[in-house]
């Protein structure tokens, strides 16, 4: 039988936020700005943000960081692989590091920690969706697009196994309310 996907957000609902994103990121004026898309999962955010950014009227440089954590069935470890580096030098530059979902903050703590390392003049956060219930690390996310229930999502980049990024929208499988018992999950 085909899954039932019960839509949170829809395609409008999310043009908007993000179109409201860049401005609120424009009106921090920037100091060559550098958007760092978390991969994989943020990769239909990360290409409406940087075209929402351009017509807020800002320059920008775009760059990637592939991060898996590994996790035993839902718990999240905390054990952050770098599968791809950022390529571009940090230093002085404002960076602004874009993700799906900040949930354990795990993820994003490490990104923020070795970017600001390097020499970032300033990491700030971008996070679509927030699930602030199961948080471990001390972060908060600096631009928010929308404070997400305590639900397993998927669309608009986000998977479950896999699956599902390709939905235009956000939602959550029916009878999967829960989040799923998760291997590695390529964030
Ligand atoms: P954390 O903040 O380190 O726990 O990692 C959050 C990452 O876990 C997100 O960027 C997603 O890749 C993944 N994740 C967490 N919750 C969900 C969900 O509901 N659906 C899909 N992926 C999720
Ligand atoms: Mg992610």
């Amino acid at each position: 039988m085909k899954p039932v996907i019960h839509t949170l957000y829809d395609e409008a609902e999310i043009a908007a936020r993000v179109e409201s994103l860049a401005g609120e990121v424009a009106s921090s004026r920037p100091h060559q700005l550098l958007v760092v898309a978390v991969l994989k999962g943020s990769f239909i955010f990360a290409a409406d943000l940087v075209r929402a950014m351009h017509r807020a009227g800002l320059e920008l440089e775009m760059e990637f960081m592939h991060l898996s954590s590994y996790g035993a069935g839902t718990v999240s470890s905390g054990n952050v692989q770098v599968l791809r580096d950022v390529e571009s030098l940090v230093k002085d530059r404002d960076i602004i590091l874009a993700d799906d979902i900040l949930e354990s903050g795990r993820t994003l703590k490490f990104a923020k920690d070795r970017l600001l390392e390097r020499g970032a003049r300033s990491v700030k956060v971008a996070a679509l969706l927030d699930k602030p219930h199961h948080r471990k690390a001390d972060i908060q996310a600096d631009y928010v697009g929308f404070n997400c229930p305590d639900k397993f999502v998927v669309g608009y980049g986000m998977d479950m196994g896999h699956a599902w990024r390709q939905l235009p929208f956000i939602g959550y499988v029916a009878g999967e309310e829960a989040a799923p018992p998760r291997e590695t999950t390529g964030v």
